[in-house]
This record gives C-alpha cells, structure tokens and sequence, in this order.
C-alpha cells in the first residue's frame, strides 16, 4: 500500500487529560505502531492556544505539558515528526491565503464559535459576540491550514474535532477551484470507539469547562477526581450497563483486553461505584507510572524538548516547502 501522511494536533490550553488520551493519543499512537510504513506529523498547536491563552509563563508551559505528555505516552520522535506549530512560518502564511477564499458564513457555523454565541445567547448578553476574538472565529481556517500544508491523508481525532477536519476539505475545494489542483483534501478517522469522553460534570471533558483529570496528576489528587465522578444512585449491588458507563470506558483505556473482559462482568454482575472507580484508579496508576517518571524528567529538563522540537520543526519545514512552493505559484506570487 502506498504511503499516506497523517497529521494530528493538540491545541496547549490546559494539561492533557484523559479524554485527549482516549479519543486521540492512544489512536494516534496505535496507528504509528499499526502502520509504521506511513509518514507522521504530530504536532502543538501552540498559536491556536493563543485564542485563550494570555499569559507568556502559561503559553510556554502548557507547550511543553503537551510535548512531554506526547513523549511520555510511548511517541518515538524518530518515527513521528513532532514540532510547534508557531516554528512553521508557513503555517500562517496559508492561514490567510485559505481564508481569502473561505466564506464567513462557512465559519458562522463552525461549532465553537456556535457555541460562543449561543452562551451569550444563554446569558442575555445583547452581543452575541462579546467575548468572540478573531482567533476563534478564524479558528478552523488556521487548522485547515495546519493540515494542508502537508498534503495530509489522514488526520486522527476525537469526534468533536470532525467538523473541523470537514472544514478543511470545503477549504481546500475552494482553494483548488479558484487557482488549479493544488491542494489534498484529507479526510478523518475516529477510531477507538470512545465517543466523548464525559468529564467530572458530566459534560464533554474538556480544558475549556475544567472538569477534567489529567493524565499526570500527582496520585492523591487522581484518587480524589476519580471520586467525584459522578455517578447514578443506583445501589451497589445493582447491575449495571457496562456499554453507558464514563468509567469503563476510561478503564479499558488503562487495562489490558482481559481485565476490561473481567470488569464488564463485574458490571453485570453488579459492582458499586465506589469498586469500580478504586479499579480505574489503580488501572490508570499502574500504567502511568513508567509514563509519569519520563514526563516529570522531561518537565524538569525541558532542554531535552527543545532538541527535539527544533529538529522535528526542520523536518516539517522541508517537507512543507514543496507544497507552499506551489501554492505561490498557483496565485501567481512571481519570484
Ligand atoms: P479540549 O477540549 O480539552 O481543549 P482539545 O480540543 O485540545 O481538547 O483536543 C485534543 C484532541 O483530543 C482532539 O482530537 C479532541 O477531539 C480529543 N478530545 C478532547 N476531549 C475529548 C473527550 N472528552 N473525549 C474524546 N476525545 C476528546
Ligand atoms: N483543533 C484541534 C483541537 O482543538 C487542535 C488542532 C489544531 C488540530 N490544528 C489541528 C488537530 C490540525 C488536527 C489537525 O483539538
């Protein structure tokens, strides 16, 4: 089989939490061992973070969480081509070529910037863009750029970044009807059968709500977010769905296929919250200690990363020249 790019992101707003692992890490990271023969690019999305971001110490740390938590879970930077976002000049420079030719009404409906309106909307604030900058507005236009940049096949996320993904293709239509075929369109793959990871309220689990776990949260303060999962009330010795249960589905993230067999038994059978959650701490324990000792070195030695971004971002650059190169030329840009 031929070889195809794949291209994924993370956006540094907050430290990753369970549900960036569940519906993208681990996939991502089970394709490049699945199909080593395929090109990589893993990167931070370092720029898109600065839609929220306002503080230089945050926006440098939250960089490196990101990294570190990708170098930790088992990213081999051989293998992928890890790198900043803000180190590609030509990441921005298609940023605005596609946006000429991608009409607002398209990101009018694009979900975040949807969802910035209708909580205002919620609130009775008379603007319904208070709060809008144009970074969020513009938000899908710079992710499309993120990804054509690299005549990218695949881009592996969770099911709420779909959108998007569909975004970039309308995108690169347009672009390729205006000035000649010169762009991929990529398409996305959902894998992992995770759905949306629900958060501590039951809501998403997302940095922007705060209601997440983190990945590399010290052990108490895992235990105690892990309990305040919320859950039915229904009794312990009830039985329970193991298919419409948060915690299983986070558990099976952590254990092995014959501990996730066991578990949904235990479910059936009737477990209490209580037991299943002391399982899913004790699951995410035992496989994050290896985990947590090299991203808590990395975190203390964040030389160790820039290393590795400042040739991953060299990497990026040589393979992205070509493609910028006839996306010059294609809008007439004379040397
Ligand atoms: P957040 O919503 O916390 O800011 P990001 O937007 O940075 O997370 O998401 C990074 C990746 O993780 C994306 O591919 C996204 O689809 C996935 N992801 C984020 N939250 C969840 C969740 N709760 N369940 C499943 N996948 C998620
Ligand atoms: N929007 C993605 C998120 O919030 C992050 C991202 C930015 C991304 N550019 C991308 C993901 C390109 C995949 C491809 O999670």
């Amino acid at each position: 089989m031929e070889s195809r790019t794949v291209l994924t992101g993370i956006k540094p707003t907050g430290a990753p939490h369970v549900g960036n692992y569940a519906g993208m890490i681990r996939p991502a990271l089970a394709l490049v061992r699945r199909h080593p023969q395929d090109r990589y690019l893993y990167f931070i999305a370092d720029y898109h973070a600065l839609t929220v971001v306002r503080s230089a110490d945050e926006f440098r740390q939250l960089s490196y969480e990101v990294a570190a938590a990708w170098l930790a879970l088992g990213l081999d930077p051989q293998q992928v081509i890890l790198y900043r976002q803000s180190d590609l000049p030509e990441v921005f420079e298609l940023n605005w070529l596609l946006a000429c030719v991608t009409p607002k009404g398209l990101m009018n409906r694009a979900h975040a910037y949807k969802a910035a309106v209708a909580a205002n909307v919620q609130k009775g604030v008379a603007d319904e863009d208070a709060g809008v900058n144009m970074g969020l507005f513009n938000y899908p236009v710079l992710m499309a750029a993120d990804i054509l940049l690299f005549r990218t096949d695949v881009v592996p996320v969770g099911q709420d970044q779909v959108q998007h993904v569909e975004i970039a293709r309308d995108v690169a239509g347009r672009f390729n009807a205006a000035f000649g075929p010169v762009l991929k369109l990529p398409a996305h793959q959902v894998k992992g059968g995770v759905g949306t990871v629900p958060g501590l309220d039951g809501r998403k689990m997302s940095k922007s709500h705060g209601n997440v776990i983190p990945l590399f949260a010290p052990r108490d303060e895992l235990r105690a977010l892990i309990g305040r999962i919320q859950t039915d009330s229904s009794p312990p010795d009830a039985p329970k769905d193991p298919d419409a249960s948060a915690i299983l589905t986070m558990y099976a993230q952590f254990a092995d296929d014959e501990q996730v067999r066991a578990m949904r038994e235990r479910y059936l059978a009737g477990i209490s919250w209580a037991d299943a959650k002391r399982a899913l701490f004790e699951a995410m324990d035992s496989f994050l200690s290896g985990p947590m000792a090299t991203y808590h070195d990395l975190i203390a030695h964040p030389e160790k990363m820039d290393d590795i971004l400042a040739d991953g971002a060299r990497r990026a650059r040589d393979l992205a020249a070509p493609v910028i190169e006839n996306v010059r030329r294609a809008i007439g840009k004379t040397h």
